[in-house]
């Protein structure tokens, strides 16, 4: 379990990242914060598209970006924050989860790295932050475990 000033930094992280969410079509921005086995922490936020089925979650970006770096296998925890833009500020302090999508996106990060990788739902402005396994948001999960990669 993650300690208070390092939760503290993965949301303080996706805060950040959230501020530059592209999403120009729902207006809500989230940003995502990934911790690595070494200390590393890897932003992303949401990706919008024209064509809305397109867009890409905050998360999906900052785990495709960890596995961009060959870090997927190091992945300890993710802090995931979101809101509703007003007057150009992230804002609402109701804790954010990962969509369905996204909890199958870290499972394949956990089941590589072999460890139930800690999922941080925090909002923009509030205190509270939830926090979970992912094994808890993803329970009897396919992954690469069935298919022998993992
Ligand atoms: N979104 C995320 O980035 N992560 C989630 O887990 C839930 C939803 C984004 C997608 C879309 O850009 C916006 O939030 C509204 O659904």
């Amino acid at each position: 379990m993650l300690d208070d000033d390092l939760k503290a930094r993965l949301i303080d992280v996706a805060r950040d990242a959230a501020t530059r969410a592209y999403a120009p079509y729902s207006n809500f921005a989230v940003g995502a914060a990934v911790l690595l086995t070494d200390g590393t922490i890897v932003a992303g936020a949401n990706f919008e598209n024209a064509s809305y089925g397109l867009s890409l979650c905050a998360e999906t970006v900052a785990l495709a970006t960890t596995s961009s770096a060959g870090r997927l296998a190091d992945v300890v925890a993710i802090g995931v924050i979101g809101g509703a833009i007003r007057g150009g500020k992230v804002t609402g302090n109701e804790p954010i989860s990962p969509c369905g999508r996204c909890r199958q996106v870290i499972n394949e990060a956990a089941q590589i790295g072999h460890r139930d990788v800690e999922i941080l739902c925090g909002s923009a402005e509030g205190d509270l932050v939830t926090r979970h396994l992912c094994s808890d948001l993803l329970p009897h999960a396919f992954g690469p475990a069935d298919l022998g990669v993992a």
